[in-house]
């Protein structure tokens, strides 16, 4: 049996040391750090979301703004509306974080409306400056922010690398899903890990999916499908760790992964489960990143 990479617990200690950080920036001086929420639409998901990151910041110390654009109550959604909001949070030097809840409704361009974010208060990391960080060879931190879902996933291998003496310089790792949002992201931080990464997506032929999927040492699915992967994708003798980024609910009222936890349960070494598991540490690493981004301002503006 798998053994249970717990991200609530992962996620507590974050915010135990991102409470702390807020507190010390408060006693030297700082503002309450603030994030800036602007939900275009009435997703329910979202919805969901939007309220749980409200929660998660308040517990934190952290003050956050939840802008709703409602497209029942006040329509029409439009592209200028939300960098109208974008632009407002840009100016206003209270704010140190701005996220953009995704998807938008269709007929906007994500793009667009990502990259008018200051790139300094881009706490998501989706804008063209953040994301081309990520290329480069240095760490992009201390001035780029990481994706927080991908952050999450390699926060979650980095805990178990020390304590079960897991080196993954070598390995490799197969990604499933191809988007901006974690696919890509994670690949290139795996890649810093000096993994082998091989990129899988709706066009690999399950042939393929399988013989990937059986010579793989980790696994990060990233599908927004349950069942992607099932027991024909699993060789029985090498067991990878399973990263498990969907989250869907089912016909059952349940929340379930791209793959059964009995799945996971059966051929996995280590593997993280849904609900529980990356979704906590998505919502610690935004926490951390807007605390971080209050840093930088309280550095930036007192270096005398
Ligand atoms: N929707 C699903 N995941 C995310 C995320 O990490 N950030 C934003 N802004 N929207 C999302």
């Amino acid at each position: 049996m798998g053994i249970i990479i717990n991200g609530k617990t992962i996620a507590e200690k974050d915010n135990e040391a991102t409470a702390a950080k807020v507190q010390n920036l408060i006693k030297n001086g700082h503002a309450r750090p603030k994030l800036v929420v602007i939900q275009a639409g009435n997703d329910p998901a979202s919805s969901t979301y939007v309220r749980n990151k409200k929660i998660a910041c308040e517990k934190v110390g952290i003050l956050c703004e939840d802008i709703h654009i409602d497209e029942e109550k006040d329509p029409p959604i439009t592209e200028s509306r939300i960098i109208g909001e974008i632009q407002k949070a840009n100016r206003d030097d209270n704010v140190n974080g701005i996220l953009v809840q995704l998807p938008l409704p269709k007929e906007i361009d994500e793009e667009t409306v990502l990259n008018h974010i200051n790139m300094f208060k881009d706490v998501d990391g989706f804008g063209y400056l953040n994301a081309g960080k990520l290329f480069s060879k240095k760490n992009p931190e201390p001035f780029g922010f990481i994706p927080c879902t991908p952050a999450g996933i390699i926060h979650m291998l980095d805990s178990i690398s020390v304590p079960y003496d897991i080196n993954f310089a070598g390995k490799n790792a197969v990604v499933i899903g191809r988007s901006n949002i974690v696919g890509k992201p994670v690949s290139i931080l795996l890649q810093r890990m000096n993994m082998n990464v091989t990129m899988l997506h709706s066009k690999t032929s399950d042939e393929d999916k399988q013989f990937y999927c059986r010579h793989a040492d980790v696994i990060v699915m990233a599908t927004g499908h349950e069942n992607t992967l099932t027991d024909r994708h699993f060789c029985g003798d090498k067991k990878p760790i399973v990263i498990d980024v969907g989250i869907h609910r089912g016909e059952d009222g349940k929340l379930h992964g791209d793959v059964s936890e009995e799945v996971k349960a059966k051929y996995s070494s280590y593997y993280s489960p849904v609900p529980g598991g990356v979704g906590p540490l998505t919502v610690s690493m935004l926490l951390r990143n807007v605390a971080i981004a209050a840093e930088r301002s309280y550095l930036i503006f007192n270096n005398d």
